[in-house]
C-alpha cells in the first residue's frame, strides 16, 4: 500500500532538493501518495498565515511529512525574523510533539571527512523544550530601560524520554556508546537535570557506555577527535549548534539528514534537511539534494521501508566513486585529492 506523503517545500532550494529526492524514491519502487502544500514566505505574504489550524490538522492524517526549507531571505524585511521558523517548522514540532530530532552524520567510507577522519554519529536533540519553548518576553520595549529575558523549558519528562530514546538508538549500535552534552558548569540548573537524569536512565542499560561533554570542549572534539562519538544526546540548542558542525565536519552541511520523529507514532513524523533555504543559489542547480534524498530515505526507514533505505544510503556513500560531484564535494575533492 502506499504510503501518504504530506510534502511541503516551503522557501528558497526547499521544493527543488525534495523533487530529486522524490525521484530517488520512485527508483527504489516503494510507492508514495503525496500531497504538496505551498507554505513558506510566498503563502505567508499572500495571505497573512503561516500554518493555519486546517491545514495543520490535515497534515495530522499522513503518515509523514517531508520538508525541504524554511526561512526568507537573508536581509529581507518583510518578515520578521522567527514568523516563518516558529510559525511553520517549529509549530509542526511542537504540535505533533515530534520530540526526538535525530541526525545522523557519516563520512562516506572512501571519504574522510574534512578534518581528515572518519566520522559515524548520531546526534538525539531535544526537540520540543530548551530555549525554543517560547519563554520569554520584554518589558518597557522600545526604552532605554528596556528589558528582554529569553527563559529555557526543560521537564523532567521531557528531558527522560529523549535520553531513553538515545540509549536505545546506542543499544542498537555496535559501539554501545552514548556521550551526553550540555553545559552543566554555567546552567546549573538545567545542566543538573539533564545529568541526573542521564545517570538514573544510565542505571537501565548496563550495557552501553557513557560519557560526559560540555558544549564547547565537544566542539574541539567535534573537529580534532569525531571518532570519539557514537551516540550524542543535548538539548535542543545545543543540539541546533553541534549538528551544524557535525554536518561540516562530516562532509558538508549539504548531506546532513534529520527526523523530526514521534517515536510512539501517534502523529506523523518529518523529515528534513538540516540545512536552510539557501536563497542565494536558487535556480542555479548548485543546491546538494543529498541530504533530501537521505532524509527521505530516513523517511522510508521509519515508515518500514528498511530495504529501500538501505539502497539509498548505499548509493549516496557511492556517488563519489561513480564520479559524481555536488558543488561543494566537488571543490572538496578538488582541493584535497
Ligand atoms: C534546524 C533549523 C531550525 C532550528 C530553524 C529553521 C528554526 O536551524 O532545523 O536546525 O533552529 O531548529
Ligand atoms: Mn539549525
Amino acid at each position: 500500500m502506499a504510503h501518504s506523503i504530506a510534502v511541503i517545500g516551503g522557501d528558497g532550494i526547499g521544493s527543488e532538493v525534495l523533487a530529486e529526492a522524490l525521484k530517488v524514491v520512485d527508483a527504489t519502487g516503494v510507492q508514495l501518495e503525496t500531497k504538496y502544500f505551498e507554505l513558506g514566505a510566498e503563502h505567508y505574504l499572500a495571505t497573512g498565515e503561516v500554518l493555519d489550524d486546517s491545514t495543520l490538522a490535515e497534515l495530522r492524517g499522513f503518515d509523514a511529512i517531508l520538508l525541504g526549507a524554511v526561512g526568507p531571505a537573508i536581509g529581507s524585511t518583510e518578515i520578521p525574523p522567527g514568523t516563518l521558523e516558529r510559525g511553520l517548522l517549529l509549530k509542526l514540532r511542537f504540535s505533533l510533539d515530534l520530540y526526538i530530532n535525530r541526525r545522523p552524520f557519516r563520512s562516506p567510507d572512501t571519504n574522510p571527512s574534512y578534518v581528515g577522519k572518519y566520522v559515524d554519529m548520531v546526534v538525539i536533540r531535544e526537540n520540543t523544550e530548551g530555549a525554543y519553548g517560547g519563554e520569554g518576553g520584554f518589558l518597557r520595549k522600545g526604552t532605554p530601560y528596556e528589558v528582554a529575558t529569553q527563559g529555557s523549558i526543560n521537564t523532567r519528562f521531557g528531558v527522560e524520554r529523549t535520553i531513553r530514546y538515545a540509549f536505545s538508538l546506542a543499544m542498537s549500535r555496535p559501539r554501545r556508546h552514548l556521550t551526553l552534552v550540555h553545559k552543566t558548569n554555567v546552567l546549573t540548573f538545567s545542566g543538573d537535570l539533564w545529568q541526573r537524569t542521564f545517570d538514573e536512565v544510565a542505571a537501565e542499560f548496563p550495557e552501553v557506555a557513557v560519557a560526559y561533554n560540555h558544549v564547547d570542549a565537544a566542539c574541539i572534539y567535534m573537529v580534532e577527535a569525531p571518532e570519539r562519538y557514537d551516540v550524542i544526546v543535548t538539548d535542543n540548542l545545543f543540539g541546533d549548534i553541534i549538528t551544524d558542525l557535525a554536518g561540516a565536519v562530516s562532509g558538508g552541511i549539504g548531506l546532513a539528514a534529520s527526523g523530526n520523529l514521534n517515536p510512539e507514532r501517534t502523529s506523523p513524523s518529518l523529515f528534513e534537511p538540516v540545512h536552510g533555504a539557501a536563497h542565494d543559489i536558487v535556480g542555479t542547480g548548485k543546491a546538494n539534494p543529498s541530504a533530501a534524498i537521505r532524509s527521505a530515505a530516513m523517511m522510508l526507514d521509519f515508515l518500514g521501508e528498511g530495504d529501500a533505505a538501505q539502497k539509498i544510503f548505499k548509493a549516496l556513500e557511492s556517488f563519489p566513486e561513480a564520479g559524481l560531484k555536488t558543488n561543494e564535494i566537488g571543490n572538496y575533492y578538488a582541493e584535497r585529492i
